[in-house]
């Protein structure tokens, strides 16, 4: 059975998935990928556990009971290029490094890791959004996988991927990209305040904790941006238009008086979403992408679209000219995204 050594790095929400999905799929993987995953590291902003020969199924389970009672996981961390030259130093080959952290800066700990002809998957986004020099060689290398960065776990970039595999061309690129913003939306359907459904939103754990960075429509950017460059597009992210839910005036509140600030945001919500309704319309915040010009904003869109009424992403390509390709469903949480990881890490287990 081939033993794969995993560097991961984050052990937030999703990492602690997926070490849990980890130790509960051993039987799995070792039947379906005849593959074992030996998690030779787990590193957070601060503190890592390092053992080379891997740490045991117990360990990873007290690493889990640690991040989730606050508490550091081991010794203060080096960076995480020095992660990959301590792996190396130590003999590991094949390994995969697993970043499901929302970290900038993983660029070179990423090259290392590829130079060092080991795999990598990513739920952090940030690394496939920066500058196309530098993020170009993430698309073309296919020991770089990240299915879980758009869809929540949906598979949305192994559709594209296939797509693009058999030479089929993306005219257009369509969805509704954030969980949390449809539900802001739902909500305004409902004629609920923009306030109010802001406040609900935070307080069922959807938002971020500063949900500025939810509304600001960055990351919805990112995810548009990706699938944009994956389809050939080598676009720069200035150049996807990008309408934030939020004026800049209360960009330097900090959280409670932004969430007091946001009262005065109802009244344009409430005009723009009675102004849709009349016209049999609902605001959904949509991501475009045609001919490599994108938006990501809010729109009214017929009450009765998909785009109203689904999580989605949808491609139109020279195949699904008329009747575009729908990618629907359930997507996001941490265990979907997780999953996302697992079969990412599972399908470069089956190749390298
Ligand atoms: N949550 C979802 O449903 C979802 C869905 C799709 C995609 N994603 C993406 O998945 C990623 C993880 O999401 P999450 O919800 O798990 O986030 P999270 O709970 O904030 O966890 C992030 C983890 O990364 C660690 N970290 C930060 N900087 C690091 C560094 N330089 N090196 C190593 N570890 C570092 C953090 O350490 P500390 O614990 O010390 O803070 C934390 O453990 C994000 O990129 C997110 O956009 C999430």
């Amino acid at each position: 059975m081939k033993q794969i050594p995993v560097i991961l790095l984050g052990a937030g929400g999703v990492g602690q998935a997926l070490l849990g999905q980890i130790v509960a799929t051993r039987a799995q993987v070792a039947a379906r990928a005849n593959a074992r995953f030996n998690v030779v590291t787990v590193a957070d902003s601060q503190t890592w556990r390092w053992q080379p020969e891997g740490l045991d199924d117990a360990t990873l389970q007290e690493l889990v009971a640690l991040k989730r009672s606050r508490q550091p996981i081991g010794a203060p961390r080096p960076a995480p290029v020095e992660i990959i030259v301590e792996a190396c130093d130590a003999g590991l080959e094949g390994a995969l490094l697993v970043d499901v952290t929302a970290a900038k800066g993983m660029e070179p700990a990423l090259n290392a890791a590829l130079d060092a002809g080991y795999g990598v998957v990513l739920a952090n986004k940030k690394p496939l959004a920066g500058p196309w020099e530098g993020a170009q060689r993430f698309f073309a290398e296919p020991r770089l996988r990240h299915e879980s960065t758009v869809g929540g776990g949906q598979p949305v970039i192994a559709t594209l991927r296939t797509l693009l595999d058999t030479g089929d061309e993306v005219l257009r690129i369509e969805g509704q990209l954030s969980g949390t913003l449809g539900y802001i939306c739902r909500r305004l359907d409902e004629g609920t305040r923009f306030s109010v459904a802001l406040a609900a939103a935070k307080a069922h754990g959807y938002t971020e904790p500063d949900p500025r960075e939810d509304l600001g429509g960055k990351d919805v950017m990112r995810k548009l941006l990706i699938l944009g460059r994956m389809a050939g597009w080598s676009m720069e992210a200035e150049e996807i238009e990008v309408e934030s839910l939020y004026p800049s005036a209360l960009a330097h509140l900090d959280v409670n008086e932004f969430m007091l600030a946001s009262l005065a945001l109802d009244p344009s919500f409430q005009e723009r979403a009675s102004a849709a309704g009349a016209a049999g319309e609902v605001l959904r915040y949509v991501a475009e992408l045609a001919d490599g010009r994108g938006r990501v904003g809010l729109k009214a869109v017929p009450v009765e679209s998909p785009l109203a009424n689904l999580k989605y992403v949808s491609f139109q390509t020279g195949r699904y000219d008329d009747e575009p390709l729908i990618i629907a469903g359930k997507g996001a949480g941490v265990e979907m995204t997780a999953a996302g990881v697992l079969g990412d890490m599972i399908a470069l287990a089956r190749e390298m």
